[in-house]
């Protein structure tokens, strides 16, 4: 069993245009646990790309300490956190961050190119297998002529590739129609009931319907961690 990752006491500032000290979170408490697909909620600019970022070691905190067992993730230094990340997060950006000259299949292969000197096949084939359970063709020239909700869907895919027992999804189907956007919510469950800890930002009321927790933020703060009801 996968270990829980933990947000302690999390506290990041961002300076503002005239130089103050904005807390973008603030003593944020949170725990996720494998197995369980969480939310957080919270209108725009409350912290939930950001909190998503320090849980993956991307954004350092200023206080407070990203725990996953006894990995301590604010005391690695950046290319530890960045090895950490690699091995143990999937992360689907809120902009995709997708290579826009590269196809679909390259783009989800890309977490391989540093783990792996020549691809494996099977990595090959588990990218393909993840682009054709989302609907996106593999082979479908460069990601930048895809439609926003194709990106969207390779973005998960490339999260996915490693099978990390954590994955990162900021607003993971924002940009899908109905039936998509159910089979991506149904996607994230199913890899949480795989074992995997899935922390999802979304306004999307087909995946908050799935979740197990859900974590609500207002300007940087947990408002009231909630149990949703079976
Ligand atoms: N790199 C940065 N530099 C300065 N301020 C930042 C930076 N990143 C985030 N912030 C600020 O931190 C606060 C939280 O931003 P964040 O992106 O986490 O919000 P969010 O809840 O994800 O919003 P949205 O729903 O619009 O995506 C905002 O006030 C934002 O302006
Ligand atoms: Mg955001």
């Amino acid at each position: 069993m996968n270990p829980t990752l933990e947000a302690v006491a999390l506290r990041t500032t961002f300076a503002d245009a005239g130089g103050a000290r904005i807390a973008a979170l603030d003593r944020v408490d949170a725990r996720f646990l494998p197995g369980q697909l969480s939310v957080i909620v919270g209108p725009s600019g409350s912290g939930k790309s950001t909190l998503l970022h320090a849980l993956a070691g991307i954004v350092v905190p200023e206080e407070g300490r990203v725990l996953f067992g006894d990995d301590d993730l604010s005391a690695l230094d950046e290319g530890r956190r960045d090895a950490w990340r690699l091995t143990h997060c999937g992360m689907v950006f809120q902009d995709f961050r997708l290579i826009d000259e590269l196809d679909a299949l390259a783009n989800t292969l890309l977490p391989a190119q540093f783990t792996h000197l020549r691809m494996p096949a099977v990595l090959r084939q588990r990218a393909q297998s993840l682009l054709a359970e989302f609907g996106v063709p593999a082979r479908s020239g460069p990601v930048a002529r895809l439609s926003r909700g194709e990106q969207q869907r390779v973005a998960l895919a490339r999260a996915l590739l490693l099978d990390p027992p954590v994955l990162l999804a900021d607003e993971a189907t924002a940009s899908l129609d109905a039936d998509n956007g159910q089979r991506i919510a149904n996607a994230l469950l199913a890899v949480a009931r795989a074992g995997k800890t899935v922390i999802a930002v979304t306004h999307d009321d087909r995946v908050s319907a799935l979740a197990d927790q859900r974590l609500t933020l207002k300007t940087g703060r947990v408002v009231v961690p909630e149990e949703v009801q079976p």
